[in-house]
């Protein structure tokens, strides 16, 4: 099966970085048949879709409306004229430190939808919630807060972050993962969507290290990378490593 090797490069590298990103990650890298996506901060979404290649591109977060007076914001349908073709949606900064809601991410799965663009849906526990043996009824809501909204999804990723895990160091075991990604996979079933076939992701300090043993965990369908989606090269060897 092919892998998704995505990087969430979140407040980092304007458009000059970026130039120099893709010419460090084109030397070294190969993507053959995986699907190689980069989430760059949006103003640096016109450099990326220049030197990207083969690499499609994405946006970090999108507001639910069309257009309107939210200074500030970007929707989804300007992301896709910028020539972003997927959006990453209730990332747990979003969540945790922007206070999105479910609601506000469900809206913002709606948005993207409307507007053409494949919606990449993140998810996860933080350690307090872990601890507490609230793992899957806290991924139960989350998911649960966007099924409808994604039934008529022509396609869409989940992305399993455990927010303990996220840019600490800390990541968490293939089993870890695989057991989390089964709990997400039941549910979309559940909900009557594919759950069989949707690419499920694991973010949270993966590095070249770390990635093949994640990679080959059962039900890891890819992997979203922070930190070292930074360096054209640690990326590479990650998209080396689904190989
Ligand atoms: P990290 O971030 O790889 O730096 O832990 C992952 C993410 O937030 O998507």
């Amino acid at each position: 099966m092919p892998k998704v090797i995505a990087g969430n490069w979140k407040m980092h590298h304007g458009p000059a970085e970026t130039s120099a990103f893709f010419a460090d990650f084109h030397e070294a890298a190969d993507p053959g048949r995986h699907r190689v996506v980069i989430f760059p901060p949006a103003l640096s979404v016109s450099a990326a879709k220049e030197h990207a290649g083969s690499v499609e591109i994405g946006v970090q977060n999108v507001h639910w409306e069309p257009s309107g007076a939210y200074t500030g914001e970007l929707s989804a349908e300007m992301s896709a004229s910028s020539g972003a073709s997927l959006v990453l949606i209730g990332h747990s900064e979003r969540r945790h430190i922007f206070g999105e809601t479910d609601e506000e991410v469900a809206r913002k799965v709606e948005a993207v939808l409307r507007a053409d663009l494949e919606p990449v849906v993140c998810v996860g526990e933080t350690l307090e919630q872990r601890r507490g043996g609230a793992l899957a009824a806290v991924l139960e809501r989350q998911v649960g807060a966007v099924v409808s909204a994604l039934s008529h999804a022509p396609a869409f990723m989940i992305a399993y972050e455990p927010v303990w895990a996220i840019g600490t160091g800390e990541t968490a075991t293939p089993q870890d993962a695989s057991q989390a990604h089964g709990l997400i996979r039941r549910q979309l079933a559940e909900g009557g969507l594919a759950g069989a076939t949707t690419p499920i992701l694991y973010g949270g300090s993966v590095k070249p290290g770390n990635a093949k043993d994640l990679l080959s965990a059962p039900d890891v369908d890819g992997v979203l990378v922070g930190g070292a989606s930074l360096s054209g090269a640690d990326f590479a060897a990650i998209v080396h490593a689904a190989s």
